[in-house]
């Protein structure tokens, strides 16, 4: 088996069909041996992780923890708010003093859509995207990946539907870049002054009428209105979005059997899913997030030069 040759994760873009492959490969060995067991694997011993979290998050943040204690790596959480970046250093002055106690890997998240690539251009680290402003989000599309895969059998020739705030979601950035790599048909949906203009370029449908977009689909993937990253106001309201977007129960009941729904966290009840849609058999939300764990040991693992055999035999 060869060895991933990406020194950093930086986005979808840049993967091929086979690297894809490799980490979704490489995520379901981890998963077989470790799902119930905790079984815990040396491979990145001695190895130092910075997590660099400058933005709020919850799963991808201890994912990424777990994942790296799983793979015995040595790890340390810097927290933005407790820093010196409070008295005036800067973001390039706090990385190089970072980058001197000789991290192998930094895991980012940051509001600043570039700058895991800016961390890449300036360090001798491996760097890892884990979400920079509304640009890419590359595990979030990879867990993705791997729970539709997992779910229906296949990760190819598939109707998937993402809905919802497309304008400022860095998710559906790289969904989009990994689901038309691996030969699926998708389809946006949301009010126009969500999506943004010229998206069709990507390869993808638009259809502003939600009903008509989920007839078809095996995966509806419903996103959060990203409030943070808005600076116009919010237009329709939300109660209007529930109404025209909103996977309500009464929807959840016409989509195709077999159909799944995702959802990336944090959901909004009542807003783009309702509690009935988020709790019911068709979710697979909480599996995204239990394969995030097994989906960033394998990242983690493939740019530490990892290789499969290793893990397999
Ligand atoms: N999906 C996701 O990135 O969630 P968090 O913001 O909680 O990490």
């Amino acid at each position: 088996m060869k060895n991933f040759k990406h020194r950093h994760l930086l986005g979808i873009e840049p993967l091929s069909k086979e690297d894809i492959t490799q980490i979704l490969d490489t995520a379901k060995i981890f998963k077989g041996i470790c799902k119930g067991t905790n079984k815990k694997f040396p491979a990145l011993k001695g190895k130092l992780i910075l997590n660099l979290f400058m933005e709020n998050s919850t799963r991808t943040r201890s994912s990424f923890e777990i994942a790296e204690k799983r793979l015995g790596a040595d790890t340390l959480n810097f927290s933005a708010s407790a820093s010196s970046l409070s008295k005036g250093e800067s973001f390039y002055d706090t990385i190089k003093t970072l980058e001197s106690m000789e991290p192998h890997i930094v895991v980012i998240r940051h509001s600043s859509p570039g700058s895991s690539k800016f961390l890449a251009n300036n360090l001798n680290a491996s760097v890892v995207n884990a979400g920079d402003g509304a640009h890419e989000h590359p595990t979030q599309a990879l867990l993705d990946a791997y729970t539709i895969r997992e779910a229906l059998g296949t990760l190819e020739g598939l109707n998937i539907v993402i809905a919802g705030d497309i304008k400022h979601s860095r998710v559906v950035r790289s969904n989009i870049w990994l689901l038309k790599k691996m030969g699926n048909n998708v389809t946006l949906s949301g009010p126009p002054t969500l999506i943004p203009p010229g998206i069709e370029k990507l390869g993808v449908n638009v259809e502003y009428n939600f009903d008509n977009a989920i007839k078809d689909a095996d995966v509806v993937m419903m996103l959060r209105i990203q409030r943070e990253r808005m600076v116009e106001s919010f237009f329709p309201s939300l109660q209007e979005f529930n109404m025209l977007y909103g996977l309500t129960k009464k929807r959840m009941e016409n989509l195709k059997n077999g159909a799944i729904v995702m959802h990336p966290g944090p959901i909004n009840r009542g807003v783009e899913i309702n509690s009935e849609v988020a709790d019911s058999k068709r979710s697979v939300i909480l599996e995204q997030v239990s394969n995030g764990i097994y989906v960033r040991m394998a990242v983690l693992f493939l740019l530490a030069g990892g290789r499969i055999n290793e893990i397999s035999n």
